[in-house]
């Protein structure tokens, strides 16, 4: 069997740095995978060239069977691809329908009932999202905004869900139930490829996971064999997984309000109280996540460009 999603040995450079060196991995049809590293070990450098906003400077990114290295990244959501980005780039003016309509922006052409279903679709997984269909997107909490960013993801009916850092700031819970929905997408047979500092809540929900460290991959196991073996995973992403990054593991801070947004908070609007990550020890190797500093990397394109509005004209 051919795989959904086939790296073979990329070099992706940000100038004359090199993020990543010679990563090969894959995803199969309808699975779900992990990538994990500590901070700056280029998860996110990887889930980007993968959607097609950096581009490989040697190497080969197959889909279906399609070299795609180099594409740009609104062709790959029509091919099937599509990424929530850290930090999830909603248009916080916007209403959550308006969000959700552009997420259906690459199928626009199809007929309007497809909308209507799939937006009723992402109403069923999220009630809550249904609710405030006609609330601004920034005046939601961090749960309901991470909710609506995968919401928007899916309304583009992906193959392929590739989703960086899906806890950012938020409450155990909300990660848990957003891990409940990933799983019934993925029921579905969308195969998901994601980012994820709760270590032990996403290997207890994926097949596979990768390990990176300093830009290369590590390790490459079954999640499960990672679950029963805590010293090995906290060998790559505790204190010493870090280090070998790179990084020095600090003191826990909570995640960070990193981009100045107001809009990127959790409010607690829904009960939960402030974010539990780093005061939970629950699902977190050591009791430390495993990105003890969230900032300590440089400003990431993705973190500081706003978000622009959907264009009327044709794209
Ligand atoms: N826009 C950028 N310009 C220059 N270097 C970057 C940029 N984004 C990330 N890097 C560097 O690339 C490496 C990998 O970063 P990243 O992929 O963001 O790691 P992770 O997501 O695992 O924390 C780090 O050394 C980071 O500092
Ligand atoms: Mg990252």
């Amino acid at each position: 069997m051919t795989s959904l999603l086939e790296v073979e040995g990329i070099d992706v450079f940000y100038g004359s740095v090199q993020a990543l060196r010679g990563i090969s991995m894959r995803v199969d049809a309808g699975e779900m995978v992990a990538l994990l590293g500590a901070n700056g070990a280029g998860k996110t450098t990887t889930l980007r060239t993968i959607s097609g906003l950096l581009a490989p400077r040697t190497g080969s990114i197959r889909f279906d069977g399609n070299d795609i290295a180099g594409v740009p990244a609104h062709k790959l959501v029509r091919l099937g691809i599509a990424h929530l980005p850290e930090g999830r780039d909603l248009f916080p003016s916007l209403t959550v329908e308006e969000n959700l309509r552009y997420g259906f922006w690459s199928r626009r052409r199809t007929a309007g009932a497809e909308y209507k279903d799939r937006l009723e679709g992402m109403f069923d997984y999220f009630p809550r999202l249904k609710e405030r269909r006609s609330q601004a997107a920034g005046t939601l909490s961090g749960g309901e905004q991470q909710m609506l960013g995968v919401a928007r993801a899916l309304m583009s009916k992906p193959r392929l869900l590739i989703v960086d850092e899906l806890s950012l700031g938020l409450a155990p819970i909300i990660v848990e139930q957003l891990f409940g929905i990933l799983r019934e997408v993925n029921a579905t047979g969308t195969a998901i490829l994601l980012v994820e500092q709760f270590v032990h809540m996403v290997l207890a929900n994926t097949n596979r996971a990768y390990v990176l460290g300093k830009g290369e991959v590590r390790m490459e196991k079954p999640s499960a064999a990672l679950l029963d073996d805590p010293e090995l995973v906290s060998s790559y992403l505790g204190e010493e997984g870090a280090a070998a990054a790179g990084y020095v593991v600090e003191p826990k801070t909570p995640p960070a309000e990193s981009n100045g947004s107001s809009s990127d908070g959790f409010n607690g609007s829904n009960g939960i109280g402030s974010n539990g990550i780093g005061s939970n020890g629950r699902g977190v190797m050591n009791g430390s996540p495993m990105n003890g500093s969230m900032n300590g990397s440089a400003e990431h394109p993705a973190r500081t460009s706003r978000p622009r509005r959907p264009r009327s004209t044709s794209a």
